[in-house]
């Protein structure tokens, strides 16, 4: 039996595909790990093809173009049947994708934010294109997969699919691997090896067999930087090392702890309860992000703001309350943005359950980071 959302809808993800090659999309689905995802439910892939609502008595679906010029234009009206057909199935907003080399560059964060829906209608395209008209009317979101140019867009839609079904709970085996892969960190993945342990003359990293767990993630966030550095100094650069931080005992610790987890694969936690740290100057670099928990009411040391020693270098900081007033948190905010961090968020940890998990905030968090570095997604 399928799980249930809290709405009472069957869980996983709807896809619309609506083309004129309905087979492409089909066939891709049958097999592999979308093909299982599919026969078990959890993604439920149904394609509408937008020849069925030409209004031509030969089916076409295109025409010259306005001004001339090389090759043909999809029309509006039978693209815009094709859409209403879904929309007729319900009356909730859906997201409605275009596919084309004019949108924005998928990406990881993209990939997440729309796995956080429940339907996606993804539009394909082909000839020359499709009338602006029904594209301005009904189309929400542009998006490409990459810099060069497809016959059509089913193959973008393929790829969209798929990245976002991964994020959606039981389609892959391991359900963590969905979370904690390459680029949730903007690194490359560390390289893998399995058996066996010597492979004509090459032996596996000695680190991979000692069993300690500590070592083994350490070489492996190390491997990951120095990879991404070789091959990707693109993505190195947009990168950050998240560091947890709480202030006032278990309240603000298990928050911060998980929040860390989502955030980052490879983040390290400080417990800023300890005398010790509150009286060492730490200076935080501009590539690092601090998730700071606080409890407000939790007591503040005789010598003052906890945080007096805590400086950062335009670091990013998420800033999370327990308890307190929106003016005590305002106060610590303003006191942090001027001991040199900046502030992404600030919310109250009760406000936030109630408006969502901490795998939610977790993408907030990373969508902001992105964006107020200059390389916004959007
Ligand atoms: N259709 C044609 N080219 C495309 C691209 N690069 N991405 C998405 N859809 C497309």
């Amino acid at each position: 039996m399928s799980e249930q959302r809290e709405s009472g809808r069957p869980a996983g993800m709807d896809f619309y595909v609506l083309t004129l090659f309905p087979d492409m999309i089909r066939q891709a689905l049958e097999v592999s790990i979308l093909g299982r995802a599919s026969r078990k439910g959890l993604i439920r892939v149904q394609t509408v093809n937008i020849r069925d609502f030409s209004e031509d008595r030969h089916m076409r679906v295109d025409d010259y173009p306005y001004g001339g010029g090389a090759g043909m234009v999809m029309e509006a009206e039978p693209v815009c049947r094709a859409i209403e057909s879904v929309e007729q199935r319900s009356q909730k907003r859906r997201r409605v994708i275009y596919l084309t080399p004019q949108g924005r560059v998928l990406n990881q964060t993209i990939v997440e934010e729309l796995a956080k829906e429940e339907e996606l209608v993804l539009l394909c395209g082909h000839y020359e294109g499709i009338d602006e008209r029904v594209l301005e009317e009904k189309v929400t979101d542009y998006i490409s997969i990459g810099d060069y140019v497809l016959t059509g867009g089913e193959l973008g839609a393929l790829v969209l699919i798929d990245a976002v079904s991964r994020f959606v709970p039981g389609v892959l085996s391991n359900e963590e691997s969905a979370q904690f892969e390459s680029l949730q960190d903007n690194l490359l993945e560390y390289p893998h090896y399995t058996r066996p342990e010597v492979w004509r003359g090459r032996a596996v990293p000695e680190v991979l067999l000692s069993g300690d767990h500590r070592k083994i993630e350490a070489w492996r966030h190390e491997k990951s930087l120095e990879r991404t550095g070789e091959r990707r100094p693109d993505l190195l650069e947009k990168s950050f090392r998240t560091v947890g931080c709480w202030y006032g005992g278990e309240r603000a610790r298990s928050p911060a702890e998980e929040l860390t987890r989502w955030v980052s694969r490879y983040g390290s936690l400080m417990d800023y309860d300890r005398r010790k740290l509150q009286k060492q100057c730490r200076v935080m670099e501009k590539q690092e992000l601090l998730l700071l928990a606080v409890d407000l009411e939790a007591e503040w040391p005789k010598e003052g703001n906890p945080f007096r020693n805590l400086r950062g270098r335009e670091t990013p900081l998420a800033l999370l309350t327990l308890r307190g007033s929106r003016d005590s948190r305002e106060k610590l905010g303003r006191f942090l943005t001027e001991q040199g961090f900046r502030l992404l968020l600030s919310r109250d940890l009760t406000e936030q359950q109630k408006a969502g998990g901490m795998d939610l905030l977790a993408l907030e968090i990373r969508k902001k980071n992105t964006i107020e570095n200059g390389r916004g997604t959007r």
